[in-house]
């Protein structure tokens, strides 16, 4: 019997849980010095099933220490995604002892009341953790925020607003955003709605995050929702506003919708709360068009790497740049490098892989924007294709051959992402695991995650360009597991 993180597609450098189900990502606190990661989990099959909070902690974003269940469902419903705040000034009266409460508010599902036909099914409820998150109590007054007669009403990320001294609630609300505020998480009044004539409105809106930026010295407010369908290559996605926030009213910057990833693969992504400046992202790789399917046995789901936010102007419009936290310089080793690499149409790099374990990073800058591939395949045909084209403007990753597909019918696609930057060099950097690539090109102002599912250890690798090209530096990375 394989050990638990040596089975088929298991990733070497991303969380995923030992046994059983994962969706999105909750909860995320840093607490004395642990960063928590909860998230939706089904701990007794491989399919969604009654939702439950799994929880893992990390110390440095890489390393993660799976944890007992943290929330069960209850007589009130299945606990559905939410966010955790630590309460530094005992607002919710929570506290004891002088200890300062940790304080999950998430959405309760209450599955009778949805098969009695009722639209007021989905409510805000919250729990609390006086020994920094292993073991919680919901509180006795649940819901705080009761439903008002809208059949999508989930998924609460809190944050403190420093300026007005109160919570703010950022809730999906159907295909809009209610903004809700408190003084103290248990009373919740409704402050605003946001996305009526603006954004993606393909499907339903989820799991927003709403948190501060730096942009050139002004404090800029980016508002993330995740929309399921409606992503720009089919299936679930993550759309961004940047804007005003004044503790009541988001106002946007410009009407244009944005998208974290361009990849399938990143779903449900938000902050971790605590963190000061610092703001870090983790998203589920996954998406809801095919992630009850995906053919892994033992485990189903896991999370992107914790990826860095900030902000850049391109052409006067902010843009959000992800890049994964310099903590995984850790487990990256330099293993080959080049430089002034002539122009030759292919570059063979599979002697390069031969001792890595599979895991890798391959960082290429192109001097000029021209055609290019990176092609990540073996001997049986299964192939990875990541490029760049230039008629088109646009990055892609073709998964179509790269393993696995017959689960579902959309999954062997070409993928696309629209190039957002102007500059004429092209710095490329991909982190492959065993069943995954993010891709992080012009320093992370595009982004895009896929999974697949080859059925063998894909050991060549293969730049491709065409004459004009112009290969500047190539490195190779090798990236040591996690576990
Ligand atoms: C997003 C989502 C959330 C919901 C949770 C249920 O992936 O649909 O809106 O709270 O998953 O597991």
């Amino acid at each position: 019997v394989a050990q638990p993180y040596n089975q088929t597609h298991r990733p070497q450098f991303h969380f995923s849980p030992k046994a059983h189900w994962m969706n999105d990502p909750n909860g995320m606190v840093y607490l004395n010095g642990k960063y928590h990661l909860f998230y939706q989990h089904y701990p007794e099959g491989t399919t969604w099933g009654p939702m439950y909070w799994g929880h893992a902690t990390s110390k440095d974003l890489v390393h993660w220490q799976e944890q007992p269940v943290a929330l069960s469902p209850d007589s009130l419903g299945y606990i559905f995604s939410g966010s955790a705040v630590v309460d530094h000034n005992n607002t919710s009266g929570l506290g004891k002892d002088g200890k300062v409460p940790l304080v999950a508010i998430f959405t309760h599902h209450n599955k009778e009341l949805e098969s009695k036909g009722r639209n007021d099914f989905q409510y805000q409820s919250i729990a609390y953790s006086l020994d920094e998150g292993i073991t919680w109590a919901k509180y006795a007054g649940n819901p705080v925020l009761k439903n008002p007669g809208i059949v999508d009403f989930r998924d609460p990320k809190v944050m403190w607003h420093e300026e007005g001294k109160k919570w703010i609630m950022t809730l999906a609300t159907k295909d809009r955003i209610t903004f809700y505020s408190s003084p103290d998480l248990k009373s919740w009044v409704r402050e605003s709605d946001f996305g009526a004539e603006i954004g993606a409105h393909g499907g339903v809106w989820e799991c927003p995050d709403l948190f501060p930026l730096d942009l050139d010295g002004k404090k800029t407010w980016v508002l993330l929702v995740s929309i399921n369908p409606g992503a720009p290559n089919g299936g679930s996605g993550t759309q961004y506003f940047t804007g005003d926030f004044d503790g009541k009213t988001f106002v946007p910057h410009s009407t244009e919708t944005k998208w974290l990833d361009y990849g399938t693969d990143n779903y449900a992504g938000v902050t971790w709360s605590n963190t000061g400046n610092r703001k870090v992202f983790i998203g589920w790789m996954n998406n809801w068009q095919y992630a009850n399917v995906v053919p892994t046995v033992e485990w189903r789901g896991a999370t992107t790497m914790a990826r860095e936010l900030s902000l850049t102007a391109v052409d006067g419009k902010a843009y959000l740049v992800s890049s994964p936290v310099k903590e995984f310089e850790k487990i990256t080793r330099l293993t080959y490098s080049k430089e002034n690499i002539n122009s030759s149409r292919e570059i063979d790099l599979s002697a390069k892989l031969k001792k890595l374990n599979g895991s890798f990073r391959l960082d290429v800058s192109f001097q000029n924007k021209e055609n290019f591939q990176v092609v990540l395949s073996n001997k049986t045909g299964e192939e990875l294709r990541i490029g760049y084209e230039k008629d088109s403007n646009q990055y892609f990753i073709d998964r179509s051959k790269a393993g696995k597909s017959d689960f579902e019918k959309g999954f062997a696609k070409k993928h696309f992402a629209p190039r957002i930057s102007s500059s004429e060099r092209i710095d490329l950097s991909i982190y492959f695991d065993s069943a995954s690539a993010e891709v992080f090109v012009d320093n992370g102002l595009n982004v895009f995650t896929d999974v697949y599912f080859p059925e063998n250890q894909m050991d060549q690798l293969k730049i491709e360009t065409n004459n004009a090209a112009t290969v500047g530096r190539i490195e190779v990375y090798d990236i040591s597991s996690i576990w």
